[in-house]
Formats: C-alpha cells, sequence, structure tokens
C-alpha cells in the first residue's frame, strides 16, 4: 500500500499530522490501542490534524467549534458514506443510523413520535422495575452466602438494557431471549469490528456472524408478525413497533417495505441497547471507585425520591446529583467513541483546505478531553455539570450524543432510562471495587467498553 504525507502544503494546505509512514509503521499498535493512538497524536498536533492513508485524506476534528461547522452548520456536506457505517449498514441495512438524505430524513420524521417525552413516565417504571427484578437476583445470590461477592455487571446490564427496549418500544417481554438476542447482536457487531482490520478472518467467524444474523432477522420477522396481530385487537397502541406496522400496511402518510421495517428495529437494537448498558457500566464502576460521591448520590435518592417506588419521571428529573454523575461517565467513557462522516465537497475547516471525499473523524473520547474546556480531564467530578460551569462551556466541548441533524434520537430515553437503573440499584446496594486499583482497561470496540468486563462487589444495605 503506497502512503503519502498529508503534510505537504499541497496534500492538505499544511494540515499538521504524522507522517502517512510512520501511521503505516505503527499500524498493530494502533489497531490494538486506537483510544492512545488518537490522544497521542491529539496531544501533539492540537484541534485539526491528518494524514493520507493511500489516496484516502483522514482528518481529525477535535475543537468545539469545528465540530459544529462538521455536524451542525454545514451537516449537508458530510455524509455517512463511510467505512464505519458500511460496516454497520451490513447488519442494519439502511436504517436511521446508516441511511442519508431523505430517506433518512423521512425515516427520522416518522420515527421521531416513537420517543417524544410522554413515554418518559411508562419508560421509568419500565427501566425501574426490570431493573429492580435483576437486583432481586443480586440479593438472592448475597442471600446464599455471597454477600459482597464480586459480579460482573456488564452481561447484567446487557440483558438490563435489552429488556427495557423490548417492553418500551416493541411492548414486548424480552426476559429469557434477551440473552441471545443480546448474544447475536454481540457476535454480529464484533465480526464487523474485526473484519474491518483482518482480510483474512477464520470460516468459522463468518459463520457465526452469518448465524447471528439470521437470528436478529428471526426476531425482527417474529416481531412484525407479533405487532400485526396485536394490532388486531388493540388499536390505540402506538409504540415504535406500531408506527412501522402501519407503514408496512400504507396506513399514514409514509409506506415503508418490509425490508424497511426490519432496517429500523435492527438499527435499534444495535444503537439503543449496548450504548445505554456500556454507559451505565461505567456509572457503576465510578461510584464504586468514589465511595464518597456514591454516598451522597444514596443520601439524594433517599431524599428526593423518599422511597417511592417505582418513582415517576418526574421525581427522576430532580435527582441533580445523579444526572451529573451520568454525565460525567459519559464524558470520560462516551460509549459512541468514535463518529465519522465523508466530505461531499471540499470545505474549509478552521484555516485548511479539506479535500472532497476526507474521511472526517469526530471523536467524544478526546474532544472531551480537551484541556481548554475540561480542566483536569481524566479526573472524574460530577459538579463540572452544574449548571454555572456548565453554561461556561461551548455547548459542542460535550457530544456523548452527537450532534446537529443527526443528534442521537434515543438521548432522553437513555437519560430517563439510566437514571431509573441508578436508583433502583445503588438505593439497595453498595457498591465496590475488586480492588483499589487503576482504572479498567478499555476496549474500543463498536462502544467503549472495558475490556475484561466490569467486576464489582456488591453489598446489600
Ligand atoms: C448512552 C446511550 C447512548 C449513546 C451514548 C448514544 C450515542 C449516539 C450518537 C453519538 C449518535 C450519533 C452518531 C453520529 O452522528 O454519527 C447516535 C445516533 C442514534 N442513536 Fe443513540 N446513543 C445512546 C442511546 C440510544 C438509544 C437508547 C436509542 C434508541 C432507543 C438510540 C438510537 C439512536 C439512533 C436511531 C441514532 C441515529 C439517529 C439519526 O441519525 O437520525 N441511541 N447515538
Amino acid at each position: 500500500m503506497v502512503i503519502r504525507g498529508f503534510s505537504g502544503r499541497s496534500a492538505n494546505q499544511g494540515l499538521p499530522g504524522p507522517s502517512s509512514l510512520s501511521v503505516l509503521a505503527r499500524l498493530r499498535q494502533i489497531q490494538a490501542s486506537p483510544l492512545a493512538f488518537l490522544m497521542e497524536y491529539t496531544r501533539r498536533y492540537g484541534d485539526l490534524w491528518g494524514f493520507t492513508a493511500g489516496t484516502q485524506p483522514v482528518v481529525f476534528a477535535n475543537h468545539p467549534s469545528l465540530v459544529k461547522h462538521i455536524l451542525l452548520d454545514n451537516a449537508h456536506n458530510y455524509s455517512k458514506d463511510t467505512f464505519q457505517y458500511r460496516q454497520l449498514a451490513r447488519i442494519a441495512g439502511k436504517g436511521l443510523l446508516t441511511s442519508d438524505g431523505e430517506i433518512w430524513l423521512t425515516h427520522r420524521r416518522l420515527l421521531q413520535s416513537a420517543f417524544h417525552h410522554s413515554l418518559h413516565d411508562e419508560l421509568a417504571t419500565t427501566a425501574f422495575v426490570l431493573a429492580h427484578e435483576m437486583s432481586n437476583e443480586f440479593a438472592q445470590r448475597n442471600r446464599e452466602g455471597g454477600e459482597g461477592k464480586l459480579v460482573n455487571i456488564q452481561p447484567w446490564m446487557l440483558h438490563l438494557a435489552m429488556r427495557i427496549l423490548g417492553k418500551t418500544f416493541f411492548s414486548m417481554e424480552l426476559d429469557g431471549a434477551s440473552e441471545s438476542l443480546v448474544h447475536s447482536v454481540e457476535i454480529a457487531l464484533d465480526y464487523i469490528l474485526h473484519s474491518s482490520f483482518q482480510f483474512l478472518l477464520k470460516r468459522e467467524n463468518k459463520y457465526a456472524f452469518e448465524q447471528a444474523l439470521a437470528e436478529i432477522d428471526q426476531f425482527a420477522h417474529h416481531l412484525i408478525i407479533t405487532a400485526r396481530q396485536r394490532k388486531k385487537k388493540d388499536s390505540t397502541s402506538k409504540d415504535f413497533l406500531d408506527i412501522l406496522v402501519a407503514a408496512l400496511e400504507g396506513k399514514g402518510t409514509v409506506s415503508l417495505t418490509e425490508s424497511e421495517v426490519r432496517d429500523e428495529i435492527v438499527t435499534l437494537l444495535i444503537a439503543g441497547h449496548e450504548t445505554v448498558a456500556t454507559a451505565l457500566t461505567w456509572t457503576m464502576y465510578l461510584l464504586a471507585a468514589h465511595v464518597e460521591v456514591q454516598e451522597a448520590l444514596r443520601a439524594e435518592l433517599f431524599n428526593t425520591l423518599g422511597g417511592e417506588q417505582p418513582p415517576t419521571y418526574q421525581k427522576l428529573s430532580q435527582l441533580t446529583l445523579t444526572r451529573h454523575v451520568f454525565e460525567e461517565a459519559l464524558r470520560l467513557f462516551p460509549p459512541a467513541w468514535l463518529i465519522t462522516r465523508r466530505a461531499v465537497q471540499e470545505d474549509i475547516l478552521g484555516e485548511h483546505r479539506v479535500p472532497a471525499n476526507a474521511l472526517v473523524v469526530i471523536s467524544p473520547y478526546a474532544v472531551h478531553r480537551h484541556p481548554s474546556f475540561w480542566a483536569q480531564p481524566e479526573h472524574f467530578d460530577p459538579s463540572r455539570f452544574e449548571s454555572a460551569l456548565a453554561k461556561s462551556r461551548p455547548r459542542f466541548a460535550y457530544i456523548p450524543f452527537g450532534a446537529g441533524p443527526r443528534l442521537c434520537i434515543g438521548n432522553q430515553v437513555a437519560v430517563v432510562e439510566s437514571l431509573a437503573v441508578i436508583a433502583a440499584l445503588v438505593q439497595r446496594f453498595r457498591f465496590s471495587l475488586a480492588r483499589a486499583s487503576a482504572v479498567p482497561q478499555m476496549k474500543a470496540s463498536v462502544t467503549l467498553q472495558p475490556k475484561e468486563g466490569m467486576w464489582l462487589r456488591i453489598q446489600s444495605l
């Protein structure tokens, strides 16, 4: 592969960055820990840097004003036709997350009502009740003599988030089915991640991917059939699935094909469960690592909710510290750590010309550590989100849910759901670290996960 430098004026008008040869020389290292590479080069080259991989210019934008330009002001010039989204489309087809243009806009408008805030009361109850059910299993283990035993909370959070998604958007109790669904989604996402970097994948991996995809398809198909039957009985319900099925049946202003409906269902499964589960996993880790914050948060829960179970959405929205802790977790460990776009036409970013077709990369992980906007960026400090401090920062310095027209459609859902889960768990248990050690290693997969799961000690209060 020919790699040309990207630092000459002719290539990129003097954009700083590593030589392409040095990137090539470190390729293995970069693949093994992309975050370390990202942070090292960002520290060295600043707010806008890049290199050329083969003939492909790659540009990294790390300043809030550049983020605003790419994701909001000139968003129509930045498409999702990138390697990242093409890979995701192998699973999710042309759903909201991966599509562009007219298709995206029509579907976004159609589905927006399934995320309306009138959903929040029911969502708060569902999330709290299902989290409480999960916590019964923790309590049972403790009663059976495992008090204070270590639990890997990551798989628990994945199943919980999947069950909440099923109940909220498909009006379906997933129970046991969530386990195999979580597993299939995991296999599929893992495969597309690895096939991004390796040309020779084992045949059994490909087979496992195809099997996983078949299971996901089957689930989507089953949902559609169930929703069609359900609709006949109860025509007043209109969750996410009902909206899709109505469009499939040609009722309403938008008509969708079965494959479009399948793609939106699968998109929701992919975008809406691992992200939330990962955010909650990191939040619980941070609370375990900062016992004094955990105690203050617990006091807030008791004072504000007063033992009300399940709490209403209105009560949850009064939990200031709990929300700040969650926001800080999303800052330090943004599940969606990488946002990519392709420049449709040449553009000017800051003082630099970015050629058409350049791959433009924004990493919330790097932006959330920009030293001009975040003092001691590696420190956990929920007070950063107190209103006076938050107002003094540019809006685009904090982008866990992206920004602009492609802002996460589930951002409010993620917050309400997470507050309810944290409330259910922290009122009942004390969480502590296996050992007071360094930050768990991260695995920058499709989402930013802890590499070895998240083992915490859980003690009944
Ligand atoms: C903490 C949890 C979550 C995080 C961190 C997160 C993050 C993001 C980000 C950064 C984007 C924008 C990607 C881009 O611009 O390239 C996005 C888009 C999206 N998210 Fe989320 N998300 C979360 C939860 C959810 C939930 C709960 C749902 C659905 C139930 C969801 C559904 C979607 C969809 C459908 C899109 C595409 C929206 C569009 O382009 O119109 N997400 N998410």
